[in-house]
């Protein structure tokens, strides 16, 4: 399962690569907002860091529009793939976007019909959010197993990308059912590394080694 980074703040991107496991990133207009620095510089930027897919969303709301914006994002760099919500202009410019070679992440995506749909319309991506199912009390999980047994049946290339994870269960269950991608925020990356087994076990070692090492 390739991992992708759910943020669009510099400095966590930055550790991220250094820890050799980041295969993407994902950005949505809140994340950008986090960080006041200019839109355009900052995906720059995220694009040089990260040599893999950096997904940036379109917010015009209209086939034009939202046209205009994709073929301007696409221009920044070869690796931006290009967020677009799921609705009806959005499967038209997924469309285009496909024939135009440009990659589109989906997004938004909260039903097996609308991935189906994000499919046909030739996505690259799309992306669940399993948290926000979770947070209304469904079962984001099972959604993407869903889409994942769909894709399986009509040999769809459309890769599912585990978005809105909130814990490290979200991506234990992601890796179980073969999503290609879970995208994990900063914070969830040190939790999946975390045991107290092996912090008491290097301790003990460490002590140990004391002993000897004179
Ligand atoms: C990523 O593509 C999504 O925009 C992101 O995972 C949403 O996460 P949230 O539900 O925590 O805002």
């Amino acid at each position: 399962m390739k991992i992708f980074m759910d943020t669009a703040n510099l400095d966590e991107l930055k550790k991220s690569v250094e820890y050799g496991v980041v295969d993407g990133v994902t950005t949505n207009p809140s994340l950008i907002a986090r960080e006041n620095l200019g839109f355009i510089p900052l995906i720059k930027e995220i694009t040089t860091l990260i040599p893999g897919p950096v997904s940036v969303e379109l917010t015009a709301m209209d086939f034009k529009g939202m046209m205009e914006q994709a073929v301007e994002y696409a221009q920044i760099a070869e690796n931006v793939v290009i967020k677009v919500p799921i609705n009806l202009e959005g499967l038209k410019v997924v469309k285009k976007l496909s024939e135009m070679k440009i990659k589109t992440n989906v997004t938004l995506i909260f039903s097996s019909s609308q991935a189906l749909l994000a499919a046909k319309a030739g996505a690259s991506f799309v992306s669940p959010f399993v948290g926000r199912i979770d947070d209304i009390s469904g079962d984001g999980m099972a959604l993407v197993e869903d889409i994942a047994n769909i894709y399986d049946v009509y040999s769809f290339p459309t890769e599912i990308i585990v978005a809105s994870v909130r814990h490290p269960v979200h991506f234990i269950e992601s890796a179980r059912i073969g999503a290609d991608i879970a995208t994990i925020p900063f914070s969830t990356l040190s939790k999946l590394l975390n045991h107290p087994l092996t912090d008491a076990g290097m301790e003990k070692f460490l002590k140990d080694w004391e002993k000897v090492k004179n």
